[in-house]
């Protein structure tokens, strides 16, 4: 079920349109990762791994020919029994469905639709289209070689067999057209956009998501402030200053970043507004940008006690935090979801940034940014091992996204 503490209850089912090796499952990973970490429960159907799981991976490309009786037959088939799990899961309080196909014909979309429409449920088309042709070939390279589907297929021959099958759903491909709303074309990876009857709540928000994504691989530097007067002695929130330690990692920090920085663009450095990720920024010859929205977890009456304290005055508030650290909200303060839900445009802008960037913040806001990037759920993200004194450096790579941790001072 979507998270309680959504104030909305809205469903969407998002159908992908697309030739394949056109980005249609990278923007299906994209959105499940930023509208889960919001909140809603949102799920993949994608009929490719239905055909895989169901009738083996066996398939060339002859199985894929609009010529091929039986192969339509079968992939039709495969694709009903994706599109009512996904009814029936949504049936069931699934907030966000996916359906990750082809769907390159109108007769198939008007089916979709009409199926949808048995269950009240609505598609928002997103039609993925690559006018650039060496973004085809590198999806095809970095996404599809490695698919089950060619599991000991040399690289010349599983392209080869690739690109025919592209080709057999060419012949049959009839782009989104007028009365097809509501849709997004998506093109070039976000280079230009195109939409159609668009309305409600969460496609406008995932639209404006869209709108930031892009290709550009850089690196993603979190890491917390250097050690502060409270944390040496075990308080939490304030606004202290570092400690000899923390002024230490803060110098630390400044050396990495120009080793790990040669050779590359200057990045974006965002801290929060308070002195211990100021501080820990100060030695980077770079002006950072203090964001409110990065201060840590408001722990409102608790802020500057320790958990002992909190256990002695508050007993029922420390347990009622035990029990559910992503939801339970500190009098006069805030809960995890509370940072999550305002981190989102600090994240928008970090997706959006072409550069290498480096967010200097706090505990909980560091587990809710990394949550997001490791595409974990919410009720994982409060009880992240986050250190300190350690950077943590994320970078996409072809298969995904990759993590190094660089502890940079003596535990
Ligand atoms: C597949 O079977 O790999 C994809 C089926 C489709 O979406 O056309």
């Amino acid at each position: 079920m979507t998270d309680p503490s959504r104030p909305d209850c809205e469903q969407l089912v998002v159908v992908l349109v697309g030739l394949p090796a056109r980005g249609k499952s990278y923007v299906a990973r994209k959105i499940v990762r930023y509208l889960s970490w919001l909140g809603w429960t949102t799920r993949t159907f994608n009929v490719g791994a239905y055909r895989r799981a169901r009738l083996g991976a066996h398939h060339r490309e002859a199985f894929f020919s609009p010529d091929n009786t039986e192969g339509l037959r079968q992939r039709q088939a495969i694709a009903d029994a994706a599109l009512n799990d996904l009814i029936a899961w949504m049936q069931a309080g699934g907030a966000v469905g996916i359906y990750d196909a082809t769907n390159t014909t109108k007769m198939r979309r008007d089916r979709i639709r009409a199926e949808l429409a048995k269950a009240g449920l609505q598609p928002l088309f997103i039609e993925t289209i690559c006018e650039d042709p060496t973004l085809v070939a590198t999806n095809i390279r970095q996404n599809k070689l490695n698919s089950p589907d060619y599991a000991g297929v040399s690289d010349d021959e599983a392209v080869a067999d690739f690109r025919k099958r592209i080709a057999h759903y060419e012949r049959a491909y009839e782009p989104l057209g007028a009365g097809e709303s509501s849709y997004v074309k998506f093109i070039d990876v976000g280079r230009r956009i195109e939409i159609d009857g668009l309305r409600g709540y969460l496609p406008g928000k995932l639209l404006f998501f869209l709108m930031n994504t892009h290709l550009e691989r850089r690196p993603v530097w979190l890491t917390r402030h250097g050690e502060s007067a409270y944390n040496q002695i075990g308080r939490i929130g304030g606004d202290t200053t570092l400690t000899a330690q923390g002024e230490a990692y803060a110098k630390a920090v400044a050396t990495f970043m120009q080793c790990r920085l040669a050779g590359t663009k200057q990045p974006a450095v965002f801290t929060s507004t308070l002195r211990r990720t100021r501080q820990t920024a100060a030695h980077l010859p770079l002006i950072p940008v203090a964001w409110r929205l990065l201060d840590e977890i408001d722990a409102g009456v608790c802020d500057g006690l320790t958990y002992a304290e909190i256990g002695e005055r508050y007993p029922d508030e420390f347990a009622a935090r035990q029990a559910d650290k992503l939801h339970y909200r500190y009098p006069c303060g805030e809960s995890y979801v509370d940072v999550i839900q305002r981190l989102e445009p600090v994240l928008l802008e970090i997706e959006r940034e072409r550069s290498p960037v480096l967010v200097v913040a706090h505990q909980a806001v560091i587990r809710a940014l990394y949550g997001y990037f490791k595409g974990l759920q919410p009720d994982e993200v409060p009880h992240l091992e986050v250190p300190l004194h350690t950077i943590i450096e994320l970078r996409a790579g072809p298969y995904g996204l990759d993590e190094e941790r660089f502890p940079l001072l003596e535990q």
